[in-house]
């Protein structure tokens, strides 16, 4: 069994990705420098952990981290059209912080637009939005992310944190898979 052998094609390779990652750290770096207020990047799991432990390893200005957990596809590469949360964060007063949601892909855009309005509800000084990837073409509601590492074309993604049924994760790539590999 080699995982690598279920992928048709590698659309982002590992030397991109850390050049993706390097550069929107910098722009963190630069936006969140004189704040005068905590910055928690806010890990969306499972998703973003690669990204999120990559780019927080690029950054030099102080940070917290943390995640929540909200639902996703399951099994299906189609989207259920609602958001739960599955896992909350547990802080009682967030009105000291700058958070930065980070996420691995964007598509419909429903759950990053559902988890901003959550967190500003909740009362955070601020709330802005980071994710590796991003498929515009998808969108079902209106929603432009702050920093976006890639934007890719409408095709199912796996490697780097992101999933197919759980697994492909722990690929160092960003790939496509075969088609034979759904339904198997
Ligand atoms: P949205 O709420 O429709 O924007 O969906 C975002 C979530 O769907 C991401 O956090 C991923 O978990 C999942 N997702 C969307 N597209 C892909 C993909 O191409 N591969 C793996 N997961 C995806
Ligand atoms: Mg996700």
């Amino acid at each position: 069994m080699n995982i690598n052998y279920d992928i048709e094609k590698v659309l982002v390779t590992e030397e991109k990705l850390a050049e993706t990652v390097k550069r929107i750290a910098s722009e963190i770096d630069r936006d969140y420098a004189k704040t005068g207020h905590k910055l928690l990047l806010l890990g969306i799991l499972k998703g973003s952990v690669v990204f999120m432990g990559d780019l927080m390893k690029c950054l030099s200005i102080p940070v917290e981290i943390d995640f929540m957990k909200v639902s996703s596809y399951g099994r299906s590469t189609i989207s259920s059209g609602t958001v739960n949360i599955i896992l909350d964060l547990h802080r009682k007063d967030l009105s000291d912080l700058d958070i930065l949601v980070i996420e691995d892909i964007i598509d419909s855009g429903r759950t990053l637009s559902y988890l901003c309005e959550y967190l500003k509800l909740k009362g955070a000084h601020s709330v802005k939005t980071c994710t590796l990837l991003d498929k515009p073409s998808r969108r079902e509601v209106t929603f432009t992310p702050d920093y976006v590492g890639l934007e890719i074309p409408d095709e199912f993604v796996v490697g780097y944190g992101l999933d197919y049924a759980e697994q492909y994760r722990t690929l160092p790539y960003v790939g496509i898979l075969k088609p034979g590999v759904y339904g198997k």
